[in-house]
């Protein structure tokens, strides 16, 4: 019988949720999604999860993905959510609203580990290294298969800021950027990366991959860089993997 349990995965923009089964990664049903409350208080956030996970009535685990470090169930950082996040034990809050067990995460980690168990970084050895463009840019660095957890890359200095404000896809819409001019700037950011780790491989996530094939023309690195084969359901399936 599969294991299913619940991804959910907080952006910026939308909440998105699917029941996963984690032995082969595929979604039982089309996921749901709401937009991000505003503000994306904790509070707001888990009724928000809580009006998704009751379409999904069933004893699975609930796993989540959030825009943020996450350590010993708390998240540390708040750049693109409410400043309210900041030391909140969110798997309490969320498992006292949910009335089931939650487990939470680093958004680009959750990604990243279904990217590593199921998609374009299945088997690959070396140093791979899964960004996620949307709102901000996450970072999810594999070693041999094992994640780096927490790394916020996103938010090395390019230009004197967080790189994430320079070359995000948020960035790109908001300043109406074509897709060479952004494909220069994701550029910029990956040879910085490549001159810091020397990754083998980038593995690119985010919704924005659906359109891989507008901007790869304007990548240039050393490394290849590939789209994430789970596209833009990597968060929910890496957030139910962590779940389980
Ligand atoms: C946050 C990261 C997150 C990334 C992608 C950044 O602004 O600091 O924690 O992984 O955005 O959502």
């Amino acid at each position: 019988m599969a294991r299913l349990h619940l991804g959910v995965d907080v952006g910026g923009s939308s909440i998105k949720a699917g029941l996963v089964d984690i032995d082969t990664g595929a979604l039982a049903v089309d996921p749901v999604s709401r937009v991000t409350p505003s503000p994306a208080t904790p509070q707001a956030i888990a009724n928000a999860i809580c009006a998704l996970a009751k379409q999904f009535p069933g004893g699975g685990r609930v796993g989540v993905g959030v825009p943020a470090v996450v350590k010993q169930g708390r998240t540390w950082t708040a750049a693109n959510i409410d400043a309210g996040w900041i030391g909140v034990d969110v798997g309490a809050l969320l498992s006292k609203a949910l009335g089931r067990p939650a487990a939470f995460l680093n958004d680009a980690d959750a990604a990243g580990l279904a990217e590593m168990r199921f998609g374009a970084g299945r088997g690959v050895p070396g140093t791979v290294l899964v960004l996620t463009l949307g709102t901000g840019i996450g970072s999810a660095p594999f070693i041999d298969g094992r994640l780096l957890p927490n790394t916020e890359f996103g938010h090395l200095l390019l230009h004197g800021a967080s790189a994430e404000l320079h070359a995000s896809a948020r960035v790109r819409v908001e300043q109406g950027l074509g897709w060479q001019e952004w494909g220069a700037r994701l550029t910029e950011y990956l040879v910085y990366m490549e001159r810091l780790f020397w990754p083998d491989l980038f593995i690119l996530g985010g919704g924005v991959v659906e359109q891989f094939d507008e901007f790869a023309p304007f990548l240039s690195t050393r490394a290849p860089v590939v789209p994430a084969a789970l596209g833009n359901h990597a968060g929910i399936i890496g957030a139910a993997l962590a779940a389980a």
